[in-house]
């Protein structure tokens, strides 16, 4: 389905639950083989920390009454954060948090969400037209209180140990307000009013925000731009922006999924003609699109699982488009929205815009997605969930004091061991997922790290057969398994979720694995994501 066709159908989605009767599934059978060979030998690149990243933008439910709940809320914060919300991400090592969108980046002014919070102005937000806004009634979602602001956001990151991604307003905001907002940020106090006025925001020290968005979906809702109109734009705010002695890594607004023609176009433009200094990150969006977040049968969790997975032919088909202009290969991908995208009806509040259930399908969705950045961490740099909270494919549903973890929180935990290390070659034989699925029936990613212990290695497996577990033989040619752990991702129905009442329906757990000297056997469930750690011999 088209894109654009799809957000209009789910707009005007009814509760998919209700309409959607889901086809038994088929019961577990006896376990089929599977091998996984770890070539450690074989290293890939350095697993950036930073593809383990998540999205926040002004929509719904993510800011007001997700991130945000305001200092006297009765709901635990600190200055106005959420403190749950905060206190998970720090478990889970969360590197990168990308703000303010999206398609509001490219409406949004800053100089709206900063200085003393009660004289902030009101502002129509860009999603003001979406149908489950227009069924609101003059709420944050439709017009923007603004009081949650740049400094707000900053804070939100420190609190939670990440680093700021902040997305520029190319669409409707001069050159000039970029470089005002880089000045806000990173100027020295003293130096300017700007500095001055985040001063008395809170922050004396500079920010020191690197990571800027040029835009966002700039072929769409970030100006309708054509690649060459989008070059021209992104040298003129990009060129001769003030440092402040900040390596600044600048992003350039990137394809739809697969359109290579963008990225073909774009960099004609920068690197072909002009030798422009080519940007830091060439950020890609790339969502799965299904009808209900929990009435679905066994056609609809495949057709999911295919389309998460052609996030690796995307990563690829880019690369090598890049490289032609690209030579020196500087550039590296940054997939800052990515996730699965349902109809409408089974968020937890109505004013969550794009709210949705989390199941373990989007837990398979999100970790193969992972693993599929593992596997190309020599090309992908960054990337973001989308989104964090409240919204498509989030970590985390909350409502005023209620909280709740989704699976896909677990899978950020099982896979934060990845972060820092070394992505290495690996090799997964397994019999083909059954019937109709047109998917591999095993796919993952493998890492070491060097530890006073010993050389540590995670492998992460999606194994995402409904019908049967898969016995698996991890071996690593020319090493030997000295400890061997598991934990594990599953549920006895794939419909499974976490609500605010049943909060630990689906939580990872500890599994068992056999060690024989030269490998590991692990029995990986049907439909579950998997984590084994092996601490290799000397
Ligand atoms: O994540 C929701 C929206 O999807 C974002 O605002 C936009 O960038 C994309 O189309």
């Amino acid at each position: 389905m088209q894109r654009r066709a799809f957000l209009k159908t789910a707009a005007g989605a009814v509760a998919g639950a209700q309409l959607w009767r889901a086809r038994a599934f088929a019961a577990p059978a006896q376990a089929a083989s599977a091998e996984v060979t770890v070539l450690l030998n074989e290293p890939i690149a350095t697993i950036s920390p930073a593809i383990y990243g998540h999205f926040t933008e002004h929509l719904g439910g993510v800011i007001y009454g997700g991130v945000w709940v305001g200092e006297n809320s009765k709901v635990p914060n600190l200055g106005g954060i959420r403190r749950e919300l905060v206190e998970k991400l720090k478990a889970i090592h969360a590197p990168v948090i990308r703000w303010p969108g999206g398609c509001f980046a490219d409406s949004y002014d800053w100089r709206d969400g900063v200085g003393p919070r009660a004289r902030r102005p009101r502002r129509t937000n860009f999603w003001v037209d979406d149908a489950q806004a227009r069924a609101l009634h003059n709420s944050p979602q439709q017009f923007d209180p603004n009081t949650f602001g740049t400094s707000e956001f900053v804070r939100f990151c420190q609190l939670a140990g990440a680093e700021p991604y902040l997305a520029a307003n190319v669409r409707s905001l001069p050159a000039l307000e970029f470089d005002h907002w880089v000045e806000y940020c990173n100027a020295p106090q003293g130096s300017s009013s700007y500095a001055d006025l985040r001063a008395a925001d809170g922050s004396p020290a500079p920010y020191g925000v690197r990571l800027w968005g040029i835009g966002n979906e700039s072929w769409g809702c970030g100006g309708n731009f054509t690649p060459e109109e989008y070059a021209a734009e992104y040298r003129r705010f990009t060129s001769w922006i003030p440092r402040y002695g900040v390596r600044l890594q600048l992003v350039a607004s990137g394809p739809n999924a697969d359109d290579v023609d963008w990225t073909t176009r774009f960099f004609e433009n920068i690197l072909g003609r002009r030798g422009v200094a080519p940007p830091f990150g060439w950020s890609v969006h790339n969502y799965t699109f299904e009808r209900d977040a929990l009435a679905f049968d066994p056609d609809d969790y495949y057709a999911t699982l295919r389309q998460a997975f052609t996030t690796e032919k995307v990563i690829l088909d880019h690369w090598t488009a890049m490289g032609v202009y690209d030579t020196r290969r500087r550039v590296r991908l940054v997939v800052d929205e990515y996730g699965d995208w349902y109809h409408a009806g089974t968020a937890v509040d109505p004013s969550h815009i794009f709210g949705q259930q989390i199941t373990m399908r989007d837990a398979l969705s999100t970790a193969l997605t992972l693993d599929t950045f593992n596997r190309h961490a020599d090309k992908v740099a960054l990337a973001a969930s989308a989104q964090l909270i409240n919204c498509i494919n989030a970590l985390f549903l909350a409502h005023e004091d209620q909280f709740v973890a989704t699976p896909n929180y677990d899978v950020f935990a099982l896979y934060a061991a990845h972060q820092g290390a070394t992505a290495v070659r690996t090799e997964f034989a397994a019999p083909a997922a059954p019937g109709d699925a047109k998917l591999w029936g095993l796919n993952g990613s493998a890492s070491y790290t060097t530890t006073p212990a010993g050389r540590q290695v995670t492998v992460t497996l999606v194994q995402p057969r409904l019908d049967q577990p898969l016995e698996l033989r991890i071996t690593l040619p020319g090493s030997s398994v000295r400890a061997a752990e598991a934990r594990v991702l599953a549920a006895a129905d794939v419909h499974a979720h976490n609500t605010f009442a049943a909060p630990h329906t689906v939580a990872a757990r500890t599994a068992a694995v056999q060690m024989d000297g030269a490998s590991a056997r692990y029995l990986a469930p049907a439909a579950s994501v998997s984590r084994i750690t092996l601490t290799l011999g000397a």
